[in-house]
């Protein structure tokens, strides 16, 4: 059955450059609508630039622009550098456009008609002299908890605290470097709160994933809150209907984009929105970063209730690039700008390598500089483009460039390719292409063990039509392989397309033998990457001068509810032993865990602990750790854990045991 598709990625913010951490989504995003249109189905994939806000207008405002021409600057740059990589969007828009202003206007207007919006006075942060509104990124001070200097007017990046901007001392604007005045004015709100059982209606119908979904439960638990949607002049976005100067919120009509770009494409192609958008015979998928999951799961569909309109049926949520383990980082030239990595490496590498890596869920993805090199080289050269390149040439030099036919063994070899399409479709399908391009390369040597095998290079000497026999079954093998990857590298496979001589191929010709027919002269698929490429790259990425873009912060995201109170005698109940790590392994079907056996001094204790992205198991072994003795012990899937090891940090590789002096002693309590 063909299914009807629309798919966006987040819109990426106007006032800055598109960086390797931006492509993971719109890789991502990219794979899986080539993928749904190599299975005949009828997708669609629309985006735009993000425009509006505070940030554009201050950083137009210094390089002595308009908005609109700073805009137009960077949509032209946002939109190369996509297509350099390969991402291909059926439109790519703008939020600055006509449709999105009749688009927000009248889902606002139909919000307020049914009571979902009213005014509300609040207090706020002015720049007197630059006579602006300060958001809390444009104010910086002292931390009122640590006392660390130059932290922004939110939370301080020293001792972590979030403060409200009137706690921060000696308080700055970043725009004229004076003390923010408070001033009141009257904003628009948005009922987020009613419509919290729709909202739960949605998600019981899948719309996000389950790690995402007890997210937004959690959120749900601590009340949603009203949302401000309005800002006041001046501001770059769209006026208010009947308002001088209040304008919508940027986070308001950013989603509503979506719509913009599908809308214009639509207009452009004769075709009609309200069939495409609202008429439910399209799907429609969003993929976004777990940075803005709180838009695209409350406000958005909360949004679309209110002006009764159709809600979206998928949000895919992806996890954020780390690379070497840690934050991408200027100074170590790991804050890499897609247009510095395509002066010096082909844009196929980081979509093997990040297609590599994804797997569909929230957990945060790393790209380790060796390994990307390695697997590229080893994979992706090594073994798959390999194949071809011991095939093809001799096909054509000395056999005429002429296909035979499959005799046993090549049918064996073909089928057992054949036999892995629905598994691999199956992970394109869940997102996790870490499986598909496991599955791939793993084929791959299956078919470099059939050439061993054969041994063409030795054959041909002496019997012509055997091995035109062995190279039918390995150009056969090769194109299946192009189409497996060709969601993932869609030159490569369109390379392969042209020596084969065949039309566009798609997951349907998996399933055709190509026999008797003649192919066209060899092209390499693809280089070896040279390390001193990427070496060259990190070093131009270090002396980068552009400004790392400032996004409009999204309210509430990062908000951890508070705990319910506990008191000292509940705290003092916890009863913390330094521990031993006597045996560390990785356990089977969990990525994250660690199974530990430690050393309390007359107890030994068995306790699994979600640090395998930041630890190797050997690095383990005889190291003291803080473990929580008294734990209740738990069953999990893979066991049971008797106990908790002590560690901090956001997650992933980022989580650091605490640290024990090296004289104490395993079952001494730490008080
Ligand atoms: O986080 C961001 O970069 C936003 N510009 C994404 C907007 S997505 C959608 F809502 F427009
Ligand atoms: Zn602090």
């Amino acid at each position: 059955m063909t299914r009807k598709l629309i798919v966006t990625s987040a819109l990426p913010y106007a006032n800055g450059p598109i960086h390797i951490g931006h492509l993971v989504e719109y890789l991502q995003t990219d794979i899986w609508v080539r993928f749904q249109k190599a299975m005949g189905h009828e997708c669609y994939y629309f985006c735009a630039d993000d425009t509006h806000g505070t940030p554009v207008m201050i950083r137009a405002k210094s390089e002595g622009i308009s908005p609109e021409e700073l805009i137009e600057r960077v949509h032209a740059e946002h939109f190369r550098d996509f297509t350099n990589f390969e991402i291909a969007f059926d439109n790519y828009y703008s939020t600055h456009s006509e449709e999105n202003r009749q688009f927000s206007e009248m889902i606002y207007t139909r919000a307020a008609q049914v009571g979902s919006i009213f005014q509300k006075e609040i207090e706020q942060a002015y720049d007197e002299q630059e006579k602006m509104w300060l958001p809390d990124r444009y104010i910086k001070g002292t931390c009122p908890r640590c006392k660390a200097p130059d932290q922004y007017g939110d939370s301080c990046d020293g001792c972590g605290a979030h403060y409200q901007t009137t706690e921060l001392l000696d308080a700055v604007s970043t725009v004229s470097g004076n003390p923010p005045v408070l001033k009141k004015s009257t904003h628009y709100f948005f009922r987020l709160s009613v419509y919290q059982t729709k909202l739960k209606s949605l998600f019981a119908k899948g719309y996000v994933q389950e790690s995402v979904q007890n997210k937004l439960y959690e959120w749900f638990e601590t009340g949603l809150k009203d949302w401000d949607i309005s800002r006041d002049g001046p501001y770059f976005g769209f006026k208010i209907p009947g308002e001088k100067d209040k304008y919508f919120y940027v986070w308001l009509d950013a989603p509503i984009g979506y719509m913009a770009s599908c809308k214009n494409w639509c207009d452009k192609n004769g075709r009609d929105f309200e069939q495409m958008w609202n008429s439910g015979d399209y799907e429609i998928c969003h993929f976004i970063g777990k940075d803005i999951m709180y838009f695209h799961a409350l406000f958005w569909p909360a949004l679309l209730f209110s002006a009764n309109m159709r809600t979206p049926d998928k949000l895919f949520v992806h996890g954020f690039l780390t690379v070497n383990g840690q934050k991408m980082s200027k100074s170590k030239g790991t804050f890499i700008m897609a247009s510095t990595y395509l002066k010096h490496l082909d844009p196929q590498y980081l979509r093997y390598y990040y297609a590599s890596k994804l797997a569909g869920d929230v957990g945060d993805i790393d790209l380790s500089i060796e390994d990307f090199v390695n697997r590229v080289n080893s994979d992706l050269v090594g073994k798959l483009a390999n194949l071809a390149s011991r095939s093809g040439p001799m096909l054509t030099k000395k056999l005429a460039g002429m296909l035979g036919t499959l005799d046993a063994k090549g049918k064996a070899l073909v089928g057992e390719l054949v036999t892995a399409k629905a598994e691999i479709i199956e992970a394109y399908e869940c997102l996790n292409y870490a499986a598909a391009i496991r599955r791939i390369a793993a084929l791959a040597d299956v078919c470099n063990k059939y050439v061993e095998e054969q041994q063409p290079w030795s054959t041909i000497k002496t019997d012509a039509e055997g091995t035109r026999t062995t190279l039918t079954a390995v150009l056969n093998a090769v194109k299946i392989l192009g189409i497996y990857l060709k969601p993932v590298l869609p030159e490569f496979a369109a390379k392969i397309e042209q020596f084969l001589a065949v039309d566009a191929l798609t997951f349907a010709d998996v399933d055709t033998v190509l026999e008797n027919r003649k192919i066209n002269d060899y092209i390499r698929l693809i280089e070896r990457i040279e390390k001193e490429k990427v070496e060259a790259m990190i070093e131009e990425s270090k002396q980068e001068t552009s400004q790392e873009s400032i996004q409009p912060e999204p309210e509430n995201m990062l908000d951890e509810p508070l705990a319910e109170e506990c008191t000292i005698d509940d705290f003092m109940k916890v009863d913390l032993r330094v521990a031993k790590v006597l045996h560390a392994s990785a356990v089977e079907g969990a990525d994250k865990l660690l199974a530990l056996e430690l050393d309390l001094g007359n107890l030994k204790k068995n306790v699994f602990a979600g640090i395998a992205k930041a630890y190797k198991p050997e690095d383990l072994v005889g190291r003291l750790v803080v473990c929580v003795a008294n734990l209740k012990p738990r069953k999990m899937k893979f066991g049971l854990s008797e106990g908790m090891v002590c560690a901090s940090g956001p997650g992933g590789a980022e989580v650091f045991l605490l640290g024990l002096d090296s004289g104490a002693k395993p079952g001494q309590r730490i008080h």
